[in-house]
């Protein structure tokens, strides 16, 4: 019988199909599994249900040279040496799809939150400070009407864009291929940023978008704009974001993801009024986690029958 195991706990109801197919080791401890856990369990497995969380590299991988599959319960895959796993004949799958309309939801939630400046209103009534009602107190901008800059018009960003039309929004997006996405308009980077009220990252990590927004690039921002970020830390220069906010010289910002991740409770970014944060649940919703644990058992149940997975890592273009 193969043996898999799982970085998280996963409902016996989703996780019952691979009980039939292998032996199912998995993390019964809160949270994802800690490497040193991992360097235990992992040798002699031949499936890996992993998260987000698992730095997945050559040292990883040496210790289970077993491993035909790994089915990550994510989209995103930056915490995976890809061409190493293919080296070594590992098949990937990964969680697409089945998240797209959750985390738009969130990154309109986000957008809300920042632009008609929420958590700065709430912080104020819980310390006693609504006062008197003032008409000039607590203004934000609008959602409606405001030019949105998408970066990364795959399908998180076209289920935004889909949203945006229905707030009025003048959408605007970036991505590398040519030719219009459903009939909106695609503008290089510095033209997005220097045109958008909103900008919204829902790019993949990569080497190529690692801070692809820094000092120049935040510099390009309208004053008083905002960041939404629900893709990946790494993509801001979040020393340049604390510059950029702490001045002013950017509105505010919402943040699903940070660089650190978690970001420490004493980090200079949560001393700032205008940087809201919130702990990566861009997908965090009831019905559609538990699709992605489904789908992540799906993938891996498949590999270890020897079936094509519902969702494998589409190979390099
Ligand atoms: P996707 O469908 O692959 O879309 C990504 C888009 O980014 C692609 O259409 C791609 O288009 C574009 N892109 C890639 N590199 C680019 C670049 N340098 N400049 C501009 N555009 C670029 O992926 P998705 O399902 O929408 O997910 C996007 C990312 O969101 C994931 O990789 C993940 O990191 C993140 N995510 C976060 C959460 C959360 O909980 N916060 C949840 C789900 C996903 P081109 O190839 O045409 O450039
Ligand atoms: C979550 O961050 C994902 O990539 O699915």
């Amino acid at each position: 019988m193969s043996r898999v195991f799982v970085s998280a706990r996963i409902p016996e109801d989703i996780v019952s199909p691979l009980l039939r197919l292998a032996e199912v080791d998995m993390w019964e401890g809160e949270g994802t599994v800690s490497r040193e856990a991992l360097f235990e369990r992992l040798p002699g497995c031949d499936g890996w249900l992993s998260m987000l969380t698992d730095e997945i590299d050559e040292e990883i991988l040496d210790i289970a040279p077993g491993l035909t599959v790994i089915s990550q319960m994510s989209v995103g895959v930056d915490n995976i040496d890809v061409e190493a796993c293919r080296a070594r004949g590992i098949t990937i799958g990964h969680t697409p799809d089945v998240l797209t309309e959750t985390v738009a939801d969130t990154a309109f939630a986000l957008m809300a939150a920042a632009v008609r400046r929420l958590p700065e209103g709430e912080k104020k009534v819980r310390a006693g400070e609504w006062g008197p009602w003032d008409p000039w107190r607590f203004l934000g901008g609008d959602l409606h009407g405001a030019v949105l800059g998408i970066v990364g018009m795959g399908r998180i960003g076209q289920a935004i864009a889909r949203r945006a039309a229905g707030f009025d929004m003048e959408v605007l997006y970036t991505s590398r291929s040519d030719g219009s996405v459903g009939g909106l308009v695609r503008v290089g980077l510095d033209e997005l940023l220097g045109r958008a009220d909103i900008v919204v990252l829902a790019v993949p990590l990569s080497p190529e978008t690692h801070q692809m927004i820094g000092e120049r690039e935040l510099g390009l921002m309208r004053p008083g704009s905002v960041l939404v970020n629900v893709a990946r830390g790494p993509l801001v220069d979040t020393a340049a974001l604390f510059a950029a906010l702490d001045s002013g010289s950017i509105g505010a910002a919402a943040l699903d993801v940070t660089d650190p991740e978690p970001l420490p409770s004493d980090h200079p970014l949560l001393t700032l009024g205008n940087c809201l944060v919130v702990p990566h649940i861009g997908s965090a919703s009831v019905r559609t986690r538990r699709a992605m644990a489904g789908l992540a058992v799906d993938n891996l149940a498949a590999a270890l029958r020897g079936d094509p997975m519902p969702a494998p890592l589409p190979e390099p273009e």
